[in-house]
């Protein structure tokens, strides 16, 4: 007897549903307990991917020591250029534009920008907008030059009115701990492709933080060094078309009709701590 189960059928109507009408579907538990990957694009980035940005300031090289304390803010309502952030993706989908950094997901590609200096332990924070819609994945992530710690805000197109937060050792899943979910503080302000939040990420020796609007939305502590993810050291963010992923479960199927797919970043503050 061929038994079809019925997560089988849920998960083949979800993808026809997303498949057609690239609406908001409310995430069940299940897909909820689905991390989804070690955010591919950020990993597989070849030689060829990664263009040299612009000349606009010292290289990543010569800026990879440990950032002594102190806060950077890099201010999108008023600078023009990126200053010495760098596109590590694709320079032609990055924009500075009517006061906001622009990050576009096009057909061809996504894009990624990345700051400078090393982030040992402090507070990387950003007034975000999401990019709308199935498929495309907004991020912003510390993540390991090295060895492959990543901790990570993720909005997965699919629903405007959560993050997903998560953390990897070295690019594996710690076993029992697993992807979580968050909504705005404010139900009024929630959804994230209409509205600017402030997001934080937080990395200490003995804790990760994650934050929307200040208020501490998950908390990791370091009980065991094994599981803690200490050499995420640099900060990342961009956008990607994640709609390969898990057939689409994951962040849903892209729909290129539904133009533009473009995350915001009104400011960047990075506060090294001592
Ligand atoms: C969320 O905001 C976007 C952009 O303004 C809008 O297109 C979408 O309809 C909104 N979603 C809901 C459910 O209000
Ligand atoms: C985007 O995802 C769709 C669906 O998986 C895929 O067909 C397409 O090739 C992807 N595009 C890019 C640029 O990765």
């Amino acid at each position: 007897m061929v038994k079809v189960s019925l997560k089988t059928i849920f998960l083949s109507l979800f993808t026809a549903i997303t498949v057609v009408a690239d609406t908001q579907v409310p995430i069940n538990v299940e897909k909820r307990q689905n991390a989804g990957p070690v955010s591919p694009q950020l990993m597989q980035m070849s030689a060829a991917d990664v263009i040299p940005s612009a000349p606009v300031g010292p290289s990543v090289q010569a800026l990879a020591a440990p950032a002594v304390c102190g806060s950077l803010t890099y201010d999108f309502s008023t600078q023009t250029t990126l200053g010495d952030l760098s596109v590590e993706w694709n320079p032609a989908n990055v924009k500075i534009l009517d006061g906001s950094l622009q990050m576009g997901l096009t057909q061809s590609a996504g894009c990624t920008v990345r700051y400078s200096k090393q982030f040992i332990k402090g507070k990387a924070e950003a007034y975000i907008k999401m990019a709308p819609r199935n498929g495309a994945v907004s991020a912003f992530i510390l993540y390991g030059d090295t060895i492959k710690d990543e901790v990570d805000i993720e909005w997965l197109g699919r629903d405007h009115f959560t993050i997903q937060t998560m953390y990897f050792i070295n690019g594996q899943k710690v076993v029992g701990d697993t992807a979580m979910y968050s909504d705005s503080p404010d139900p009024a302000t929630g959804n994230f492709t209409e509205n600017y939040h402030k997001y934080g990420i937080e990395l200490t020796d003995t804790e990760v933080n994650w934050y929307i609007d200040d208020v501490l939305v998950r908390k990791k502590v370091n009980t065991d060094p094994a599981t803690f993810p200490s050499k995420a050291n640099t900060v990342k963010f961009g956008v990607w078309n994640a709609s390969g992923v898990d057939n689409g479960v994951w962040s849903g199927l892209i729909n290129w009709n539904y133009m533009p797919k473009i995350m915001y970043m009104k400011s960047l503050n990075i506060q090294h701590y001592c």
